[in-house]
């Protein structure tokens, strides 16, 4: 039997009340104003309100790093080089060991990683069936790519990977696995697939994306079987949206080759004929780095820690199951994956493309909320039961997305409440129903490959605001 407590742990109230835009109201249905939802948080996070205050201050002192000789520019280096060591603590990196580099996103972690181990067509990196495009693509043409399969539920086969390692024998180098689906929520035991590849001499890489925003992460010892050699987050999917990312990984990767971007800060000499490379992680973060990135996401990691991972966890989860029994119980919802899961739910109702649920949400009632296959192709095709299908390039030109197959898709975060759950039921059950005649009243508009109503009147507010983003105030 579900349990949640009808109040959050203070822990969680006190996030909520330092989410940047918690309380921005936009126009729905009818002219009405509404408090926004934001259920999307598996793509971005909203920014904090104390990490802001942080950034104004520490931006009266801000300069660029390494090289300056003033002042401002002594403390922005001190300030930059510290948040590595906080970064890397967040998830238990050993600061002796391991090189903690800072990139744009996930993404650019995993792609700079691809390049710096110096993979040959013959070594064999294992990827999964449940991974984001960030976490296949890279990898081919790199490497032999091998993918674990899936079950029907889009549960990682454990056996399957044993057997692929064992196949390959010494030949795999690498299993790269997400931590958490970005599509089902499902969490991988990273830690027992980490104690497999090391048994069969290979190394692990988590894709931290969608896990580190959610549950402390602990990288353990390297002396331990379960250690996890290399994780790559991003800080825009926690509450960190400005450009800033990490790549963490033994610091010897990272020296026995050129980096794969060069330039300056990169190096220690330059002569004409012979380049002495920095060490780890000027290496690897060519020009100028994200200094306000790299200290805002610093800050937000301290104050996620002082708060209590484990808290804002409990409540998220909290939250999660009760989501899913309660929508589990609106007839003609489909719901993808296994229960497992951080708070991710995704779905579909039987007879209305994904793009207008996910319209009249936002349309409607003021909820964020996000549709497609959330760059997961190949595993929401395989959730959905579907073959590869060459005609759905055809519709992705042109821009016919209430007819390419996909889902809908709302992500939690500790920050989220019972009410915000219990009012997007509501609006689940009312559209299910085609309460307000949505059917009727929403066209797909193909310009924008999206649905909307034909007697939408928000586009005013947007452009209202827009204006007021763009002009701001300066001149
Ligand atoms: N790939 C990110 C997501 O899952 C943007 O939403």
């Amino acid at each position: 039997m579900f349990m949640n407590r009808s109040n959050p742990a203070v822990e969680v109230m006190i996030l909520r009340k330092n989410i940047k835009g918690i309380n921005q109201r936009i126009l729905v249905r009818g002219k009405k104003k509404k408090r926004y939802i934001h259920f999307d948080n598996a793509a971005s996070t909203p920014a904090l309100v104390p990490v802001l205050n942080d950034m104004s201050r520490f931006l009266e002192w801000y300069s660029g790093v390494h090289r300056g000789t003033g002042y401002k520019s002594m403390v922005s280096s001190r300030v930059y080089d510290d948040c590595h060591q906080v970064i890397g603590r967040f998830v238990n990196a050993d600061p002796d060991r391991d090189s903690i580099i800072m990139v744009n996103n996930t993404t650019e972690g995993i792609n700079k990683l691809s390049y710096r181990l110096h993979l040959k067509p013959s070594d064999v990196v294992m990827t999964t069936d449940m991974e984001h495009h960030s976490n296949d693509l890279p990898w081919r043409g790199k490497a032999t790519v091998v993918y674990v399969k899936v079950d029907k539920d889009g549960v990682l086969d454990i056996e399957h990977a044993a057997s692929i390692f064992r196949k390959n024998y010494p030949r795999v180098k690498l299993l790269t696995v997400c931590g958490a689906s970005n599509v089902t929520g499902h969490v991988n035991n990273v830690h027992l697939l980490a104690e497999m590849a090391h048994e069969y001499g290979a190394r692990i890489m988590v894709d931290g994306a969608q896990l580190v925003p959610h549950r402390s992460f602990d990288m353990k010892s390297h002396s331990d079987p379960r250690h996890i050699d290399f994780i790559a987050f991003s800080g825009h999917k926690i509450f960190t949206p400005f450009g800033s990312g990490a790549l963490i990984g033994p610091r010897e990767v990272f020296t026995q080759n050129p980096p794969d971007y060069t330039g300056g800060g990169t190096v220690k000499i330059v002569m004409k004929k012979k380049v002495y490379w920095s060490d780890p992680p000027d290496s690897d973060e060519p020009g100028s780095p994200n200094v306000t990135g790299t200290y805002a996401l610093a800050r937000t990691l301290t104050y996620l820690s002082r708060l209590g991972m484990d808290k804002l966890q409990e409540h998220e989860e909290g939250l999660t199951s009760y989501l899913l029994e309660q929508i589990g119980r609106i007839p003609g919802v489909e719901l993808y994956g296994s229960t497992d899961r951080v708070g991710v739910v995704t779905f579909n109702i039987k007879g209305l493309p994904h793009a207008l649920v996910g319209a009249v949400l936002c349309y409607e009632a003021g909820i964020g909320t996000r549709t497609g296959c959330f760059c997961a192709q190949n595993y929401v095709r395989h959730l959905l039961g579907l073959k590869e299908n060459h005609e759905h390039l055809k519709l992705y030109d042109q821009n016919r997305n209430d007819k390419i197959p996909g889902m809908v898709r709302l992500s939690l975060a500790g920050y989220n409440t019972r009410e915000e759950v219990d009012y997007f039921l509501q609006w689940l059950k009312d559209i299910v129903q085609n309460k307000y005649e949505f059917k009727q009243r929403y066209k797909f508009f193909i310009e924008q490959g999206s649905f909307a109503p034909v007697d939408f009147t928000g586009g005013s507010l947007v452009d209202k605001v827009y204006k007021r983003c763009m002009k701001g105030s300066v001149m």
